[in-house]
């Protein structure tokens, strides 16, 4: 969605700067981004740690590891050296005033030898618990304000709850404007997550249907082949709905419901997805199917007889206009059979069925549309054919578009959402009234806890949750 706006010279500090994030996610992401000429000349990237032990160089030996593990080569400016010259790495302790004022120091005389005019964006790649300390030191210390732009750029989750979300945003306002602050969800920066909005608002053949007269139901599949992968610590005290329905399910459902906005602007676009997330009732454990995979206690990190969900499936409603009685059905997994986001709008028969069995069953399936979020990503269309020959057999058939088909490789989340960080447009970063408004949804049910049932890896969960879908409609749709 980069708005092609010109990118001024910055500084990109990066607090959280030796993790999993950074190396993963961030270093591949910016290399890509100046590869494509998105960071301008001269622009500083400063790597905040808490190995004491590291200077300049052996971040850059750092950085270089990663990025060769990354599948990346240093840099594609190879003629220029390998670009990382304008890396650097300053240590800090566990949020002490004393650490941040050094930080500011070595900001400004990063600034003063690279001729930087004092643009910033301060990235928190750090865990959770580690937010309010970081918040804090860069307020206190008077970095939230430059002599240029300044922006805070936050990971998620953003508070495991409302209450500790409120907290989260309230000191977050008190040293930064909400026009400075980027909260990450970066299903946001998915390809085909945007073209939802495409899709939707600029093909009027769907959007004269998208509503309750023509749609019977909406499910979402956010399926992963795998577990937990080493971050059991972490997912324990999280779980399904906290690691992935609040934030990255929930902004399918803002973006599948949200009327068009008027305009397309970052206050717009998401002023219409707050809409969307207030008009949801708090969801109760009786609408709601928690499960576990087998074996998830043997993971490091799990506690022993830990009830933490790694399956969540429930069902809601949106009671505006629109969507007043379509049920909303998400779910999502780990240990599931396939990689599979996916989005199913299902469609009303027609008012008369013409079409019967012998026995008088009615031979007509629902139109449903298919959104596939990743992998394959595209849409397709289920309609029903005439089979042809004697008398009336009626069958599925399908239209479908892949993107795979039509386009090269799509660009990696990160790349575009820093692309927009770098730009200042905040259109597809959460806003505090929208992680706000999206945790009201859930409390009640982290709250009530809801029954684990224990699922074989490999399944799409346990059976309890069918329920759930068969209440909607005929079951689970997946493509
Ligand atoms: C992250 C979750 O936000 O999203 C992970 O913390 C999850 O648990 C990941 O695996 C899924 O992202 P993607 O892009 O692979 O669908």
């Amino acid at each position: 969605m980069a708005s092609e706006r010109p990118v001024e010279p910055l500084l990109f500090v990066v607090l959280g700067g030796t993790g999993d994030v950074t190396k993963r996610k961030l270093l591949p992401a910016l290399v890509r981004l100046r590869g494509e000429g998105w960071l301008p000349t001269p622009s500083v990237v400063l790597g905040v740690g808490r190995k004491a032990d590291w200077d300049d160089a052996r971040y850059r030996d750092w950085v270089r590891e990663s990025l060769r593990g990354a599948g990346m080569a240093a840099s594609p400016r190879a003629a220029e050296g390998d670009g990382w010259e304008e890396c650097f790495y300053q240590s800090i302790g566990a949020g002490a005033t004393e650490d941040y004022r050094r930080l500011r120091e070595r900001v400004d005389a990063l600034e003063r030898s690279h001729g930087l005019s004092g643009n910033r964006v301060f990235y928190l790649a750090l865990p959770p618990r580690a937010f309010p300390d970081a918040i804090r030191g860069l307020g206190e210390s008077g970095l939230a304000r430059g002599p240029g732009w300044t922006r805070l750029v936050v990971e998620k989750p953003f508070g495991s709850n409302l209450a500790g979300a409120r907290e989260l945003n309230e000191l977050v306002h008190r040293y930064f404007d909400e026009s400075q602050v980027y909260r990450i969800d970066h299903y946001l920066g998915k390809e085909t997550v945007q073209n939802l909005l495409v899709f939707r608002f600029s093909n009027a053949l769907f959007e004269a249907v998208w509503n309750r007269n023509h749609v019977e139901s909406v499910q979402i599949t956010v399926a992963e082949t795998l577990g937990v992968e080493g971050r059991g610590a972490y997912y324990d005290g999280a779980g399904a709905v906290r690691d992935m329905v609040q934030n990255h399910l929930t902004q399918l459902v803002s973006l599948v419901a949200m009327e068009p906005p008027i305009v397309f602007e970052a206050d717009a676009v998401r002023n219409e997805k707050v809409k969307v997330l207030r008009a949801v009732s708090p969801v109760t454990a009786e609408e709601a199917v928690f499960g576990q995979y087998a074996g998830y206690h043997d993971e490091p990190g799990v506690g022993q007889g830990s009830q933490t969900e790694t399956f969540a499936a429930l069902r809601f409603h949106i009671d505006t206009w629109r969507w007043q009685g379509v049920p909303f059905v998400l779910r999502t997994g780990k240990r599931m059979p396939r990689k599979l986001s996916q989005i199913a709008v299902r469609f009303r028969r027609p008012p008369v069925c013409l079409f019967r069995s012998l026995e008088g069953a009615c031979l007509i399936a629902s139109n449903v549309l298919f959104l596939t979020l990743q992998p394959d990503e595209g849409f397709a269309i289920h309609f029903q054919v005439k089979v042809p020959g004697e008398g009336f057999q009626l069958q599925t058939g399908m239209l479908d578009f892949h993107y795979r088909h039509a386009f090269g490789p799509l660009p990696d989340a990160y790349e575009t959402l820093l692309a927009d960080i770098l730009q200042g447009d905040q259109t597809l970063f959460v806003r505090a009234d929208e992680v706000e408004a999206s945790w009201r949804i859930y409390d009640l049910l982290l709250e009530a806890r809801p029954p684990v049932y224990e699922y074989a890896p490999g399944s799409w969960g346990p059976d309890e949750a069918e329920r759930l879908a068969t209440g909607a409609g005929k079951g689970w749709l997946v493509l």
